[in-house]
């Protein structure tokens, strides 16, 4: 499982500083510390930013996400110095506004994209084609011209049939399409099943084992409409191990050897895609840092280059979790608190004002998060207690079990840590829900970057509502 549930209650909460790299330590943003009580983050006080943007709030700490940014572009750039470079995407899928591809691109990070709605956002906020890649599955025809008319970095191709369709394209736009082959390694990583992407038997990939992946190659450099670059894995997410990624990149640079011997070509670049751990709660691991990682891929790719005795691929990542989810946590107000009998003791049930449309994860994967009081100060009398949301299903739960302030009230505000990937870009409007507004802080100011939802966006879409005069 990604997250195994906690057999304790977590612990309270965990202020330890994160390193400079932001990878360790603590589970708050870099900048998140209390003041009077109060958690303030990038220096603004959580009852100023409930009071001015309502909750559920998505706080991004913009310094703290782009120094995470900055981290992994330097631990790639230095465990590849020796090699052929490096480049990093961030994968958009954990999380993209117009305002976060604009700092991933002053950071120097490329874009990775997986569909029209992320890619036209990294357009809209000015990132250059030639630095954004499109994956996806099952790319509509619209999203692929996008790609092609935008000179895109890349286009990830899934399978053979995606292949046949982005030639006719190319052709049709009178273009050249630079391919990257998605393989699946047939190494089998990240906790659970659904964030595992490797293995043979699901959706991803040109499979290694068939032959696929080396038959699209063909294809590829038998095309004028299509531009072999490189070769792409991505094993799964949420993966603390490194043996895993050192494993996929081998498999990856053998396929690159066997396309040099086979085909006599030499592809120029190697993607081994995201996946890189964070930490949720206390009792998770501490994952490795951006360098450990950047180092055993490079001493993957080395081993794996000298005995082909091909020069050295360009290698690219695609980090998204590791960026996106340390740098946010997520607000909600404190709504109804009831205790529940259990076999030995109780259990305080609290109902914030979010829940499973603004967070899946613990719905979907068992993943475990923690919590804080956090526009005052926690009392040290802890109540052991379970966060729930508001929606219709006993799943949607916020935090499974943690020993949370004894002092808690309706009206109260509690913070969710590490909440910025895979939240707010999966977050939906089960129950009718709004979604909520995501803003940045920093340097003591606020800033929206996504506008909470309104009830007329929801009305908006529904024709047979049309009319109608809310508050009537
Ligand atoms: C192809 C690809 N690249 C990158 C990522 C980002 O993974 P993570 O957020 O775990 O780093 C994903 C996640 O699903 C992915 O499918």
């Amino acid at each position: 499982m990604e997250n195994s549930h906690a057999p304790h209650p977590t612990p309270l909460e965990n202020f330890a500083a994160p390193e400079p790299d932001g990878s360790r330590g603590g589970l708050w943003s870099t900048t998140t510390a209390r003041h009077g009580g109060e958690l303030t983050v990038g220096g603004v006080g959580v009852r100023t930013l409930a009071s001015t943007y309502g909750t559920p709030l998505f706080v991004i700490d913009e310094e703290d996400m782009r120094r995470r940014a900055q981290a992994w572009k330097q631990a790639m750039e230095e465990a590849f110095a020796p090699l052929s470079g490096a480049q990093v995407y961030y994968a958009g899928k954990a999380f993209l506004s117009a305002g976060v591809a604009t700092w991933m691109s002053e950071e120097g990070l490329c874009l990775d994209t997986c569909s029209l709605g992320e890619l036209v956002t990294a357009l809209a906020a000015g990132v250059e084609g030639n630095k954004i890649g499109l994956h996806g599955n099952n790319k509509s025809c619209e999203e692929i011209r996008l790609a092609l008319r935008n000179d895109l970095a890349h286009i990830v191709v899934d399978s053979l049939a995606e292949l046949a369709l982005v030639e006719t394209l190319a052709k049709e736009e009178q273009r050249q399409a630079n391919i990257v082959l998605r393989v699946t390694t047939g190494v089998h990583a990240g906790g659970h099943e659904y964030i595992s992407t490797a293995h043979e038997d699901q959706k991803f990939g040109l499979s290694l084992a068939s032959g696929m992946a080396m038959r699209a190659a063909e294809e590829v450099l038998a095309s004028p409409h299509l531009h072999l670059v490189g070769l792409h894995s991505h094993i799964g997410s949420q993966i603390l191990n490194l043996d895993a990624f050192t494993q996929a990149a081998g498999v990856v640079m053998d396929l690159r050897a066997q396309i040099a011997t086979h085909l006599g070509y030499v592809v120029e670049e190697v993607d081994l895609g995201g996946g890189y751990a964070v930490r949720y709660t206390v009792l998770d691991d501490i994952p490795p840092a951006p360098i450990e990682y950047a180092r055993a891929l490079a001493s993957a790719v080395q081993s794996h280059g000298k005995v082909s005795g091909l020069p050295a691929p360009r290698i690219s990542i695609e980090p998204g979790r590791s960026i996106a989810a340390p740098s946010t946590l997520t607000l909600y107000t404190v709504g109804t608190i009831k205790a529940v009998p259990l076999e030995e003791g109780s259990r305080r049930y609290v109902a914030v004002d979010g829940g499973m449309s603004d967070n899946i994860r613990p719905a979907l994967y068992q993943a475990d998060y923690t919590v804080t009081l956090a526009n005052r100060e926690p009392s040290h009398d802890v109540v052991r207690s379970r966060i729930v949301g508001k929606h219709c299903e006993s799943g949607d739960i916020v935090v499974r079990d943690v020993a949370l302030s004894a002092n808690l009230g309706p009206g109260d505000l509690l913070a969710v840590p590490v909440t910025g990937a895979y939240g707010a870009s999966m977050a939906s409007n089960y129950n009718m829900a709004a979604r909520p507004a995501v803003v940045a802080v920093n340097g003591g100011k606020s800033r929206l970057l996504i506008r909470r939802e309104s009830v007329e966006d929801l009305l908006s879409r529904d024709v047979d509502a049309e009319g109608y005069e809310l508050n009537s």
